[in-house]
């Protein structure tokens, strides 16, 4: 397992609730390999071994609410004891150590999450699911050959977006960013609004200025809030980013709309996923692939005082994958 006792001590996205159906799951994080299984009482992740021959407990199946290995059977239960060994004649006790090693799971926001040290810390908010008000489309997994900051830190640059999303989400003429302040209240950091000028945020063909709000909720999850004020309709992007292994992450992400958009879910996540293509070979190639936690090593701009923010979180937490 990678080691990052602040990550390990944290829910971390595993995957989407969707993708935990009747058949347990391998996943792969911070190096460390999951079976992921869902029975009558909710979702569990298990270390992917069997303790008996170093079996895959994914390869598995589920049967009575256990997770049975594929290749002698034995079968677990959701707190991981074995139960059942059926190559033990008749009035055998099972041995003590047959146990499979229990992560504490959750499912939450149409996610799964995981966290490594086995504990419950109360996980952040996301009102945005909590009512009736907003329409929440999940989006992802997009695999990107870098580390979680870098793509965490790309979603919270406001400078790009005239730029490498330019024709999209800005306009070359509109590069110029405001000053704008990043507030520490309440426990939350988030910016005040930014305005930036879209060609086309409404879909209506008319070019205005919207208004971004970003927000550190997590090491890996952080979250945007577009207003359109002349109508004040709300957009709300949360990216949550799971660290496979030394290499390779997973992002994924909810997209609220508290307005009609006139959109199917597959046309705003085919939207998205363009979007992220267009980041992705940035983000894929910058160096070093570890954010630079010291202030001096890059240069940053008053613009940038949201990815600033970002780094000192990080510094103060003490996260210490995939940064430097
Ligand atoms: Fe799992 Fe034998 S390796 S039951
Ligand atoms: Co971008």
């Amino acid at each position: 397992m990678l080691q990052d006792k602040v990550l390990q001590e944290d829910w971390l996205v595993a995957c989407r609730s969707t993708d935990v159906k009747e058949k347990p799951i391998q996943i792969m994080l911070m190096g460390e390999r999951l079976a992921i299984f869902r029975n009558s009482k909710g979702v569990h992740a298990f270390k992917d071994l069997c303790i008996h021959r170093g079996a895959a407990l994914s390869l598995g199946e589920v049967k009575n609410d256990c997770l049975v290995c594929p290749y002698h059977a034995w079968e677990y239960d959701e707190s991981g004891d074995c139960v059942k060994i059926p190559q033990l004649p008749e009035g055998k006790p099972i041995p003590k150590k047959a146990k499979a090693v229990r992560y504490a799971c959750i499912e939450k926001y149409g996610f799964i999450w995981v966290n490594l040290a086995g504990n419950h810390p109360e996980i952040f908010p996301y009102p945005e699911m909590d009512g009736t008000e907003f329409r929440n489309v999940i989006w992802g997994p997009q695999e990107v050959q870098a580390k979680p900051p870098r793509i965490i830190e790309n979603f919270l640059d406001v400078g790009h977006l005239a730029v490498v999303h330019q024709g999209y989400l800005g306009t070359e003429t509109h590069r110029e960013i405001e000053n704008y302040k990043v507030n520490h209240k309440d426990g939350r950091i988030y910016s005040d609004e930014i305005a930036i000028f879209q060609p086309d945020p409404d879909g209506s063909g008319q070019a205005k200025y919207v208004y971004y709000t970003y927000e550190i909720l997590r090491p890996f999850t952080v979250r945007f809030t577009k207003r359109d004020r002349e109508n004040d309709t709300l957009m709300t992007i949360l990216l949550t980013v799971r660290p496979v292994d030394e290499e390779m992450s997973i992002a994924y992400g909810i997209l609220s709309f508290n307005y009609e958009t006139g959109l199917s879910d597959e046309e705003i996540t085919a939207f998205q996923d363009e979007i992220f293509s267009q980041d992705k070979p940035i983000v894929q190639n910058q160096k070093p692939e570890e954010l630079p936690l010291d202030l001096q090593v890059e240069l940053s701009l008053v613009s940038d005082r949201v990815s600033i923010a970002y780094r000192q979180y990080l510094k103060e937490l003490g996260v210490v994958l995939g940064t430097a």
